[in-house]
């Protein structure tokens, strides 16, 4: 039974959700394997698709909580170039708190 301690504080952690702040390094490695094809990823450059907003300035674009709803239920953006990505809770964290660490035009 002495063992089991350190076991269930374990699962509990586990259990736990993901609402720990974001991880920038995993959000910006998210975000340049499904959205830099289209999109600006980085601190400049022009996106590659030009319709397709820079992700610096998400955030003077909107409040950057208010994408964490979409990106959840999968942007729809009615574009059809833009396909539709439905994220877990811990990417949307580490994609806003990346999306957030990046200086806007
Ligand atoms: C195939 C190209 C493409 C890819 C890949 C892509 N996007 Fe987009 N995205 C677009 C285009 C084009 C727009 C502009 C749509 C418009 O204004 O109608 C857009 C718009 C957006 C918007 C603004 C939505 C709005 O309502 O104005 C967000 C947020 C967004 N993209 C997030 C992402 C994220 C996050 C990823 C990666 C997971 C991603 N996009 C990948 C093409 C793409």
């Amino acid at each position: 039974m002495k063992a089991l301690g350190p076991v269930i504080a374990v699962l509990l952690l586990a259990a736990m959700p993901v609402r720990a702040d974001g991880d920038i390094a995993a959000g910006r490695a998210f975000a340049e394997e499904n959205c830099a094809r289209c999109h600006a990823v980085g601190p400049d450059g022009d996106s590659p698709l030009e319709a397709a907003p820079r992700f610096r300035n998400f955030q003077t674009m909107w409040p950057l909580e208010s994408l964490e709803e979409a990106l959840g239920e999968g942007i729809v953006t009615g574009h059809p170039e833009m396909p539709q990505f439905e994220l877990e809770p811990g990417q949307i964290d580490d994609l806003l708190a990346y999306l957030a660490s990046l200086p806007p035009d």
